[in-house]
């Protein structure tokens, strides 16, 4: 190459938009991970590089094929390329333009737009997921919202008797129908496996890929409209949450956790796995964080504060913590919710409603809703570039 003329800034930027972060799937020039551009009069290229965390196991991959891409341009004698390290919000930034690409690629799902979709996710098994998922739609029921309960723990379902509803999934041209609750001034759409015709075809179902079963329950429903749509995970999230991840990039995650710290290691991976898929972690509650006795005596049973610690080390707020109380399950068992009824429970559970709606992951309001967030986008993108 040696003799021609060496590239323009922009010919080197137009060459790098072609490399792309393997781990969050987008051009590094769209995720604003370019800093800087180089060309000297000789043809040396400088490229900086920020990466999104330090020792990113990714950096050698990502600089040879910039110094690969780079490398094909006439007039180019040299490529270094130097990477930095991105400050977090800047990181942020980075993780928006993400999730919009994951956006744009991901299918089409049958959840409305508007809808802010939560999943109730932990690492571990029976801490409380779906008491906690059941309860939390019903308090933000309760605040007049239309929220829809996807069970996405596809055998071990347990959302039906925890709502206390029964019954067959009908389907209308083709699509199923979730079964409604009235709440107070709101509305449960609830889906279910626990729905589909019995035992005999849930057992049917079994032999189908977990990730199909979830796909048709975004797909193939009338949803209708809905204010929220709140996920019930099953336990041991892996398969389900990248799914969730690909299907409805979107969806953001509550994480539920117990105060041992034990069960506090465990939820850090299950949030660990839902930034591996873009998703935004934005909360943790503490379940079974203690029992107040009937003399108002507390007892930290399982020891105290994992909740917020794990809330620390995230860096997202302790959303709520739900104290063990006998009023729980036997609710449950009764299919009368505690959020519903005027128990000792019912006021945790609305302020974690609250806090969800005002706050964590408040509903979009109809109006001037696509303005904001393309502004937000654009926003995110001039943030990073
Ligand atoms: N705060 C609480 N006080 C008393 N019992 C509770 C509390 N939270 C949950 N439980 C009980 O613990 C058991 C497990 O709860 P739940 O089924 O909600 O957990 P899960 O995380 O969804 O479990 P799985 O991983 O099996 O889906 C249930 O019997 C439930 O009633
Ligand atoms: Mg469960």
């Amino acid at each position: 190459m040696e003799g021609a003329t060496p590239p323009s800034e922009e010919e080197v930027r137009a060459a790098l938009g072609a490399v792309v972060d393997p781990e969050l799937g987008a051009s590094i020039v769209d995720l604003g991970m370019v800093t800087t551009v180089d060309v000297g009069a000789g043809g040396e290229v400088e490229v900086g590089v920020a990466l999104t965390i330090a020792g990113c196991p990714l950096r050698n991959q990502i600089r040879d094929d910039v110094t690969a891409r780079i490398g094909t341009l006439a007039g180019v004698t040299s490529v270094h390329v130097h990477t930095t390290v991105m400050d977090a919000a800047r990181r942020a930034a980075v993780m928006d333009v993400a999730r919009r690409v994951a956006a744009e690629r991901a299918p089409a799902t049958a959840v409305p737009e508007r809808a802010r979709v939560v999943a109730v996710s932990s690492g571990k098994g029976g801490v409380g997921k779906s008491s906690v998922t059941a309860n939390l739609a019903v308090a933000l029921a309760g605040r007049g919202l239309v929220v829809g309960v996807l069970d996405a723990d596809i055998w071990g379902f347990s959302i039906p008797r925890l709502l206390g509803m029964q019954g067959e999934i009908e389907a209308r041209q083709s699509k199923m129908v979730p079964l409604e609750r009235r709440v107070g001034p709101g509305l449960l759409r609830v889906l279910s496996m626990g729905f589909l015709a019995g035992e005999d075809s849930a057992i049917m179902w079994r032999g189908l890929v977990l990730n199909r079963a979830v796909q048709q329950f975004l797909e193939d429903v009338h949803w209708g409209d809905l204010d929220y749509l709140l996920i019930d995970m099953p336990p041991g999230t892996g398969d389900i949450q990248m799914g969730l991840a690909r299907m409805l990039p979107r969806t953001e995650v509550l994480i539920v956790t117990t105060p041992p710290l034990a069960a506090q290691k465990v939820a850090a991976r299950a949030a660990a796995m839902a930034r591996k898929g873009h998703l935004r972690v934005i909360g943790v509650v503490e379940n079974m964080s203690g029992f107040t006795c009937d003399h108002g005596e507390h007892y930290p049973l399982f020891g105290s504060g994992g909740g917020s610690r794990l809330a620390t080390e995230l860096g997202v707020p302790l959303a709520g913590t739900v104290p063990l109380h006998p009023s729980l399950p036997a609710g449950g068992d009764a299919g009368e919710p505690v959020a519903a009824g005027g128990g000792e429970l019912a006021p945790v559970f609305a302020g974690l409603a609250e806090r969800v709606a005002t706050e964590l992951a408040p509903v979009v309001p109809m109006a001037g809703c696509s303005a904001r967030l393309l502004a937000r986008v654009e926003e995110a993108v001039r943030a990073g570039s």
